[in-house]
């Protein structure tokens, strides 16, 4: 029996172990339905997903999307270039239409902080059941991309058994532009959440001090930690010192318009000193796996030769992982009584 008590998903920093175990109970499950023959649960059936992505996506937007088809459910997607926002509609207005429209659950992202936040607060206040699960807003959170990852390091630690006790001691390097990452600061919370260490490495203007001290409190509108004992997050400029008994890294697209806010000088002493590549691998031991969430600059963040390394680099995988946590996310907050 799961138990499960969120009617909306906006943060990992309010999950407790048993959310994040129920979450990766389920993903396996949904994981090893066979991909030949009748591909479709009847679980969803009669309810209604809307995908509301106010800003671009591929990868999340598209595994919402199979994943609710694959649970039988109804999707609504929308468009916003050929949208009424063109004429001056709201978000949240647009977000209330699907809701009138019979959307179950809302997936919405958008490029400024807690607009998801927002719209769950509206249709609380005027006892609307309608879900919503937060797809990526602005620096805050992601918090399926923090589960992907989660269940795509649990998978390789423990093959057999992917729960996250699988992480429980293990050292997990975080690179890169972690001050502009929502999928940073959802990792953090996930992967202390599950006793991992993390050691988060970058240049000052990217990475600052305070980042030692992310999850030491919970958020401000948040009474509580759930957690009764995280991992210790660690800071370290060289990516040398950070490899040392790493048992995983994970490296962040840097976005390139940083460079004019002035907070990087040279694309290519970025790479030389934080870009992956297979011989700064060597400064970790032998076949230690590469997190990358997707899109990815070659040649910034990491090596061309390195992101096409299927055997060290789980991009691929964090892919294929999103379609059955995503399943197991729309299936939570469908189909349990909160
Ligand atoms: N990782 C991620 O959020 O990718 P998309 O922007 O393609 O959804």
């Amino acid at each position: 029996m799961i138990s499960w008590n969120h009617k909306h998903i906006l943060d990992l920093a309010t999950f407790s172990l048993e959310d994040y175990s129920a979450v990766l109970e389920l993903a396996k499950r949904f994981k090893a339905i066979p991909k030949t023959g009748a591909r479709k649960l009847p679980a969803l059936q009669g309810h209604s997903i809307a995908t509301l992505f106010f800003e671009p996506s591929t990868r999340t937007r598209s595994s919402f999307e199979i994943a609710a088809r694959s649970l039988s459910a109804d999707v609504m997607s929308f468009s916003p270039s050929n949208s009424s926002l063109k004429k001056g509609e709201t978000p949240l207005d647009t977000a209330m239409t699907y809701v009138a429209m019979g959307a179950d659950v809302l997936v919405v992202r958008h490029s400024s902080t807690n607009v998801p936040e927002q719209l769950a607060q509206s249709l609380d206040e005027i006892g609307q059941q309608t879900a919503v699960l937060n797809g990526g807003d602005g620096l805050h959170s992601h918090p399926s991309q923090g589960l992907l990852d989660l269940f795509t390091l649990a998978n390789h630690f423990k093959p057999d058994n992917p729960t996250p006790a699988a992480l429980q001691g293990k050292k997990i390097v975080i690179v890169g532009d972690i001050l502009h990452s929502r999928v940073a600061r959802s990792n953090l919370w996930a992967l202390t959440g599950c006793g991992a260490e993390v050691v988060l490495c970058g240049p000052p203007s990217l990475l600052p001090e305070e980042f030692s001290d992310f999850v030491n409190a919970p958020p401000p509108r948040q009474k509580f930690d759930p957690i009764e004992k995280r991992g210790r997050v660690t800071i370290m400029r060289s990516l040398k010192e950070a490899f040392k008994g790493a048992d995983a890294v994970m490296t962040l697209r840097l976005q390139q318009e940083r460079m004019y806010e002035n907070l990087l000088t040279d694309l290519n002493r970025y790479h030389l000193e934080y870009g992956l590549t297979h011989e700064k691998l060597q400064w970790c031991a032998k076949n230690v796996p590469v997190l990358h969430p997707g899109p990815a600059n070659r040649g910034v963040e990491i090596s061309s030769k390195l992101l096409d390394d299927r055997k060290l680099c789980l991009v691929n995988q964090q892919v294929q992982n999103g379609i059955p946590i995503r399943m197991a996310l729309l299936y939570l907050l469908s189909a349990t009584e909160c």
